[in-house]
C-alpha cells in the first residue's frame, strides 16, 4: 500500500431545488459569468432558462458559448479561451455532460495563456492557473464534475488527448439527478459503460490494496450493474438516476485510487477509437473493455477475475478459478450487450482494421501501457482484433 495525498476540494450540492445557490456561488468568483453549453438540450429541458434566471437575479452579467460538440473539439476550446480574455470573464459555468465539462476546464486555462490551446493536450504545457469553473451536470458518466481531467479531440490530426491538472477541477459541482431524466435509454447505457470502466481500469490490480476500497468498488459496480436498466425502462426514476449519478463522480474522483500506481489501458485504446471515429466513448469501451479482460486473463492474474466475479456477480466461489473467470467476463459482456443493448462489435459501429497500426501505435505512445499487465503496440492490435 504506497501512501498518498487526497485532495478533491469540489463543493457538491446534490439533488432537487439546490439551483437557488447558483448565484451565490458564482458570485464568490467575480461579476462576468460565461455559459458554456451543448448542443442545445438544455434548452429542451428548461435548465437553460432557469440557469439564466438565477444568474440574472444575482446581479451577474453573462455571456455564452453554445454548440460544444461530444467527444470535445480543441476549436470549441479556442473559441471558449478567446473570450474570456476579450470579456474579461471571471467564472466558468459548464452545463452539460462531460463534453461540456472538459472543453470548459481548457478555456478555462487558456484564459491565462497567450498559446494555442491544444498544446496543453500536443506539448504538455504547462498549466499553472485557470478560471475557477462551476459546473452543472446533466449526464452521469465521466466524472468530469469532480476530477481535475479533461478529453479534447483534434480533428485535424486525429488525436483524442487527456489532461489532468489540479488548477482544471471544478469550484462548485451542482448533481441534480431529475435534470438526467431526458438522457436517453443509449447515452444513459454508454454512461454507465463508461463508469464501469473508470472502476475496472483500478480495480483490475495484483498489487495488495485497501480492501476497504476494494469492497467500495465492488459496491459501485453493483450499484451500476442494478440501476442502469431500471432508469433505461423508467427514466424518470429518481432513485435510479440518483444512484448512477453520484457514482458518476466517485468512481473517478482520486478516492478509489487509494496510491495504487498503475496505468489505464482500455481508456487510451477506445481514445484512439473516438480519435479516428468519433464514436461515443462509453460505447467505445464496453466493446474494448471485455476483450481486454479475456487478453489479460492467465494463472497469474485469475484471482482478481474470481473476486470479481463472486462479489460483483455473485458467481458460485466453489467453481473452478478459471471457470469463475470466463463467467465473469461473460456476464460483464451480458452487462453491456443484452441488458443495456449495446452494439457488441466494432464491426457492427463500421469500423474495420484499416487504422489499427497507427491507433495501437498511439494508444501506448510507443511504448508500453503499464496497466493489469503491461501491453504493447502488438498487443493493443490484438485486443482491437478481437473486438470486430
Ligand atoms: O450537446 P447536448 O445537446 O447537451 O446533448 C448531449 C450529447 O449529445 C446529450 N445530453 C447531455 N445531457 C443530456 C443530454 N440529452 C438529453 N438530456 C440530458 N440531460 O448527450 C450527448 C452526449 O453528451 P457528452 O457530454 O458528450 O457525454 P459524456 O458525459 O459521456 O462525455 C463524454 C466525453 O467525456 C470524455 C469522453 O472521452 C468524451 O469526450 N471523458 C472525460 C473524462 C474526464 N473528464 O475525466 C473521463 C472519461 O473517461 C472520458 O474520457
Ligand atoms: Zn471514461
Amino acid at each position: 500500500m504506497n501512501s498518498f495525498v487526497y485532495d478533491i476540494p469540489v463543493k457538491v450540492y446534490f439533488g432537487e431545488n439546490q439551483l437557488g445557490n447558483l448565484g451565490k456561488e458564482l458570485a464568490k468568483y467575480g461579476k462576468r459569468v460565461l455559459l458554456t453549453y451543448g448542443g442545445g438540450s438544455i434548452k429542451k429541458i428548461g435548465l437553460y432558462d432557469a440557469v439564466v434566471e438565477e444568474v440574472k437575479n444575482a446581479g451577474l452579467e453573462l455571456f455564452e458559448l453554445s454548440g460544444i460538440e461530444p467527444n470535445p473539439r480543441i476549436d470549441s476550446v479556442r473559441k471558449g479561451a478567446e473570450i474570456c480574455k476579450k470579456e474579461n470573464i471571471d467564472v466558468l459555468l459548464a452545463v452539460g455532460g462531460g463534453s461540456t465539462l472538459d472543453a470548459t476546464k481548457f478555456m478555462a486555462a487558456g484564459a491565462f495563456v497567450d498559446h494555442d490551446p491544444w498544446a496543453f493536450l500536443s506539448e504538455w504545457a504547462p498549466i499553472a492557473k485557470a478560471l475557477p469553473i462551476v459546473t452543472i451536470l446533466t449526464l452521469s458518466a465521466t466524472g468530469s464534475e469532480m476530477d481535475c481531467g479533461g478529453v479534447i479531440s483534434n480533428p485535424e490530426t486525429n488525436d483524442k488527448i487527456g489532461r489532468l491538472a489540479p488548477p482544471l477541477l471544478p469550484k462548485v459541482s451542482f448533481l441534480d439527478p431529475t435534470v438526467t431524466y431526458t438522457v436517453s435509454p443509449y447515452q444513459t447505457a454508454c454512461g454507465s459503460a463508461d463508469m464501469m470502466s473508470h472502476i475496472i481500469e483500478v480495480y483490475f490490480n495484483m498489487n495488495k490494496d485497501l480492501y476497504m476500497l476494494d469492497c467500495f468498488m465492488e459496491g459501485m459496480m453493483k450499484t451500476i450493474i442494478k440501476y442502469t436498466p431500471i432508469a433505461m425502462k423508467e427514466p424518470e426514476n429518481y432513485e435510479a438516476r440518483a444512484n448512477l449519478m453520484w457514482t458518476s463522480s466517485w468512481a473517478i474522483n482520486g478516492f478509489v485510487n487509494g496510491g495504487k500506481q498503475q496505468e489505464w489501458t482500455c481508456h487510451p485504446i477506445e481514445h484512439e477509437l473516438s480519435a479516428y471515429y468519433d464514436i461515443t466513448h462509453g460505447l467505445g469501451l464496453a466493446i474494448v473493455t471485455p476483450r481486454w479482460m479475456e487478453y489479460c486473463l492467465d494463472e497469474t492474474t485469475v484471482s482478481k477475475y474470481v473476486q470479481f466475479g463472486v462479489n460483483v456477480f455473485g458467481i458460485d466461489a466453489d467453481l473452478e478459478p478459471m471457470e469463475i473467470a470466463k463467467k465473469s467476463i461473460e456476464m460483464l459482456s451480458d452487462f453491456f450487450f443484452k441488458t443495456s443493448g449495446l452494439k457488441s462489435t466494432l464491426t457492427e459501429i463500421g469500423i474495420d482494421e484499416t487504422h489499427f497500426d497507427i491507433m495501437s501505435k498511439k494508444a501506448c505512445e510507443n511504448s508500453v501501457l503499464m496497466g493489469f499487465k503491461p501491453l504493447n503496440q502488438q498487443d493493443i492490435k490484438k485486443i482491437l482484433q478481437m473486438c470486430l
